[in-house]
């Protein structure tokens, strides 16, 4: 089983980071295979929207984020995450997810027998979480996958800041745990 986890913080070891961390070492001690990639790492072109994709099934840009969903491709589940940016997502995880559009036009597997997972972290106390748990929602109904139940920490600012929440890391590792143990039923 291959599960991957997808950084949407430009901040490594930030607060998402250390929770992804946490939910891929969760995904390892159960047995599967871990991949991180982070977004952040490169540079990457938005959706051109230019509608290749609905004649061809398949992006015309080739860049890392064309590798990532290659990856995907592969995966039993992958985990998103991102901090709260300005009551949205972060701009590196909106690029990536646009630039699923040519999964919208493919023959996709809806038997939503893989996995999604989101984690997102807001500094603000009184985040509801709302507006970003929209947009996760459509992407991964798109994928065709079943997503899980998200894992959203509000009140921690600082990057590292969520290990003085020990119940939030031991809850990303139960996650973790989770999506790879009930698949084998
Ligand atoms: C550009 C920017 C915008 C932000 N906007 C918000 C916001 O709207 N609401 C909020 O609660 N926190 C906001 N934050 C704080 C981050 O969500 C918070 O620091 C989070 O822990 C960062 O996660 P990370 O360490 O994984 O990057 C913002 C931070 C940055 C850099």
């Amino acid at each position: 089983m291959l599960v991957i986890g997808i950084s949407g913080s430009p901040r490594k070891n930030g607060n998402t980071d250390l929770l992804l961390d946490a939910v891929l070492e969760g995904s390892a001690s159960n047995g599967a295979e871990v991949k991180k990639f982070y977004l952040s790492d490169s540079v990457c072109s938005g959706c051109l929207g230019c509608g290749r994709c609905a004649d061809t099934g398949s992006c015309n840009i080739d860049d890392y984020i064309s590798e990532i969903y290659d990856c995907i491709g592969r995966a039993d589940a992958v985990i998103l995450t991102s901090p709260i940016y300005f009551e949205s997502i972060s701009s590196w995880m909106k690029t990536f997810i646009d630039r699923g559009q040519f999964l919208w036009s493919n023959n996709l597997d809806q038997s939503h027998s893989k996995k999604g997972l989101f984690i997102s972290v807001a500094a603000r106390l009184n985040t509801d979480f709302v507006c970003v748990e929209k947009t996760i929602r459509i992407f991964f109904k798109t994928l065709g996958f079943h997503q899980e139940k998200s894992l959203l920490f509000p009140g921690f600012e600082e990057p590292g800041s969520i290990l003085d929440a020990p119940f939030a890391l031991e809850e990303a590792r139960e996650a973790g745990r989770k999506l790879v143990v009930e698949r084998s039923h």
